[in-house]
């Protein structure tokens, strides 16, 4: 049975009816505790949920609609490593990657903590070896720069989390991401380097990818072409992170230079595993170790709560609400954090790439929305871009706000402007925190007739300019607050985000795990490519299609 034929999702859909005739000022208003009432402090992370068209009727019926899905028992299924993952019989395991416990995870038989901590002691291994110049380039000289090939889970999550942790790189180490089969990325990238000192990062869990192996070609006959083809220029300079260890040795990877993982690891969700090399190269171990303790802090927290004090369960409730009960179509994510640029993209792909499905795990097709298109910016920069759609446009767009209380400080380079950088830290969160009230209240007729008398407005004015003056107010919010951008806390706030999605996609009743809606664009393209060979023009496809590749086999030059 589909959910949305459940009697908790028709409650939901009669409580609605009552809901939205609500402010939800005036729910502040007749529950003076709400901010109490309605967040939740895990460590050093406080959700305010506090700004939603929500009461505790709305909360009780979300809860019941989880139970009605068998929640609880589908986290555990995860946990202990059943195949979740039903259309590709896999397991789905990113939390033992993190797993800081005494159990065993068993995957067809075998215990796989064990295996996971070999490599993990292999990645500290290469990652000290790196930082104190035992490992060297093919001419003796230690590495500089670090450049990770590979695209969608294999780059977004590295990328995002290198970026996010800028602040405890290590010294004398550069990252570089190459993701685009744009040649203008790995070409301009290469540019700026030196082969000598330049350490390539083939990372890929198929070894398969179209993008990424074009890529890694191009980083190798760049390499090769300065410092000489021979295998021992590729043995020094180039290690893979994937599940294939044949397809690492075809391309001339040595198998010793292959960081293993498994295909109980999906892409989006592999930062956790060898696909993290790069962040421990740009961080340490130490600290990679700390990201992987904060996951399993809040895989913890997800696992062993009561759903009304779930972090991850309430913000899911909370999207589902909007999404299947509103008709809201986007949810918008911003962090007040310039290190966390990269993080509403991580979440594109997490989100969209889970739990963008139509048909469910018993094959039917829905006849309710599952997903949202996941977008965002940082604050305060999407404040003077797009806020004033949220702010008086046409649509629901529910918004999580991302800060941290304290900002970073005590680095060498930075340490002669701490006063600024609490100044600075201040007025970043004067708006955080003001965004979300004005998201709220809005501002009245009266409170806009008032403002527009008192700067001694004609009437002819204040009529003319009335209407664009008022602020509806009542869209819906959650704050994220959070102690400080750690690698633990980054560790925590991502699985937050991982365990939202699961709980999404277990009520929706998807595969979250599988991404085949990816397939059909990567067999056009194989197809389309030889075409591309010849002047000739081409019939095979529809007009459209034929039209645009014929004309720009006119126009190339
Ligand atoms: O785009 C689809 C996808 O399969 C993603 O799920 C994955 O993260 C990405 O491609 C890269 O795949 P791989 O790591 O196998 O190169």
């Amino acid at each position: 049975m589909l959910i949305s034929q459940t009697n908790e999702w028709q409650q939901l859909i009669e409580h609605k009816k009552e809901i939205e005739k609500k402010q939800i000022k005036e729910l502040f208003d007749s529950t003076p505790k709400r901010f109490e009432e309605f967040s939740i402090v895990f460590q050093e992370i406080l959700f305010d949920y506090s700004k939603n068209l929500l009461n505790n009727q709305t909360k009780n019926l979300l809860l019941k609609l989880a139970e009605t899905t068998s929640l609880k028992t589908k986290i555990e299924a995860m946990f202990i490593g059943e195949k979740i993952n039903t259309t590709e019989k896999r397991a789905v395991l990113h939390t033992a990657l993190r797993y800081q416990g005494n159990d065993k995870i068993v995957v067809d038989n075998e215990d796989v903590v064990p295996q996971i901590k070999i490599v993990l002691n292999k990645m500290r291994t290469f990652v000290d070896s790196v930082h104190n110049g035992k490992s060297l380039g093919a001419t003796s000289k230690k590495f500089t720069d670090i450049v990770n090939i590979g695209i969608g889970g294999s780059d977004l999550g590295p990328a995002m989390v290198v970026n996010s942790l800028k602040f405890y790189a290590v010294e004398g180490i550069n990252s570089h991401f190459v993701s685009n089969v744009d040649g203008t990325d790995i070409i301009s990238t290469c540019a700026k380097l030196n082969p000598e000192t330049t350490l390539f990062i083939v990372a890929s869990k198929t070894f398969t990818t179209q993008e990424t192996l074009a890529n890694a070609n191009t980083a190798k006959k760049w390499l090769t072409n300065k410092l000489g083809n021979n295998p021992e220029v590729i043995a020094k300079h180039f290690v893979a992170l994937s599940t294939n260890i044949k397809e690492c040795e075809t391309f001339g990877i040595n198998k010793d230079n292959v960081f293993h993982f498994w295909d109980w690891v999906g892409g989006r969700y592999s930062l956790w595993s060898s696909i993290g090399l790069s962040i421990a190269l740009s961080i340490g171990m130490n600290n990679f170790e700390q990201l992987l303790q904060g996951g399993y802090e809040m895989d913890c927290h997800f696992r062993n709560t009561e759903f009304d004090k779930n972090i991850p369960v309430m913000m899911a409730l909370l999207g589902i609400w909007y999404i299947n009960f509103f008709g809201s179509k986007t949810h918008c994510i911003v962090p007040y954090d310039q290190y966390l640029a990269k993080f509403p993209a991580f979440l594109q792909q997490l989100d969209m790439e889970s739990n963008g499905k139509y048909v469910t795990k018993n094959n039917e097709q829905v006849e309710y929305s599952t997903g949202t298109v996941i977008w965002g910016e940082i604050g305060t920069n999407a404040q003077h871009s797009f806020f004033q759609l949220l702010h008086q446009g046409t649509q629901l767009i529910p918004i999580d706000f991302i800060a941290f209380a304290n900002c970073l400080k005590g680095n060498e380079n930075t340490k002669q402007f701490e006063k600024e950088a609490d100044e600075h830290h201040k007025i970043l969160l004067s708006n955080f925190f003001a965004q979300t009230e004005a998201l709220m209240k809005g501002k009245t007729k009266d409170e806009v007739l008032a403002e527009l008398k008192k700067e001694g407005k004609s009437d002819e004015e204040i009529t003319h300019l009335l209407p664009h003056k008022i602020f509806m107010g009542n869209k819906p919010t959650n704050t994220l607050l959070i102690e400080k951008l750690t690698p633990k806390t980054l560790g925590m706030l991502i699985a937050l985000y991982e365990h939202k999605v699961f709980v999404q996609g277990s009520i929706w009743n998807v595969n979250q795990f599988d991404q085949w809606g990816v397939e059909l664009g990567k067999q056009l393209a194989k197809n389309i490519l030889p075409e591309l060979n010849n002047n000739t023009d081409i019939s095979s496809h529809d007009s459209s299609t034929n039209g645009l590749i014929n004309y720009y086999k006119k126009e190339r030059k």
